[in-house]
């Protein structure tokens, strides 16, 4: 990139954000405290989410998108056989989960790819987990995310996600109000939705059994592709 870096612009354009972000979720010491404060959320229930990608057998197909700096990357297991494709819209992104996947010992289960999840370059049915974690809050377009990040699993396969809800908080919970103001202005954030219209949309994409549970405001969705 030329030019002085932004403090604020979309996620590809590695802002300010982009930058201080995965030093919240990869160190928890500093993130956690902010997670709380922000969201009334923990940040252990991500890296423990991440687990799941670990739990697969030899041979199983993740999709992890976003994967941002990688944070999924945790869950997986050195000198195993499971093919992670790491997806971000950002390049700069993509070369810090390439790092993470180096520092964690599983580069050689790690594939990275420059994708936007509006359009994901992947036949259908080709994953056996998508994880989304931290992401439809930040998509131009959640909706057709969801179609997409479904239209990629195999079925009977599982996505499993977290994200930023806009429900109807009451109390001191209205604080993520601010914090969603904050990251609109900041342009890191997209239209968002609310927790009902992904549950809406998982089950209209093929999802069935969906579950969606509010940690604060974050909400934790898992949900398995109908078999036709
Ligand atoms: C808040 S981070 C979350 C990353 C990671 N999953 C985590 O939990 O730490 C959001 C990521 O979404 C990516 N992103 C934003 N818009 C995207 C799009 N349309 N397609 C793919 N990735 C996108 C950003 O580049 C950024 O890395």
């Amino acid at each position: 990139m030329t030019g002085p870096r932004r403090l604020v612009g979309a996620w590809s354009e590695d802002p300010l954000w982009a930058r201080i972000y995965p030093h919240l979720v990869d160190h928890p010491a500093l993130g956690a405290p902010l997670w709380r404060l922000g969201l009334g959320t923990d940040i252990s229930l991500l890296h423990d989410a991440a687990r799941e990608i670990g739990a697969l057998p030899d041979g199983a197909r993740v999709l992890d998108v976003p994967t941002g700096s990688g944070v999924a990357l945790r869950g997986l297991l050195p000198g195993r056989h499971v093919e992670v494709v790491a997806a971000d819209i950002s390049p700069r992104m993509l070369e810090r989960t390439y790092a993470a996947a180096r520092r964690h010992g599983v580069a050689d289960q790690v594939t990275t790819a420059l994708a936007d999840v509006g359009a994901l370059p992947f036949g259908d049915g080709t994953f056996d987990l998508v994880v989304s974690f931290t992401g439809l809050h930040v998509f131009p377009d959640p909706h057709r995310a969801v179609h997409e990040m479904v239209r990629v699993l195999r079925p009977g396969a599982a996505i499993v996600g977290s994200a930023l809800f806009t429900d109807d908080f009451r109390g001191v919970e209205r604080r993520y109000g601010l914090v969603h103001a904050a990251g609109r202005l900041a342009r890191v954030l997209g239209p968002m939705c609310s927790s009902a219209d992904a549950v809406r949309w998982l089950g209209e994409a093929g999802a069935v059994d969906v579950r969606l549970e509010m940690s604060g405001g974050i909400g934790w969705f898992r949900g398995t592709k109908r078999l036709d």
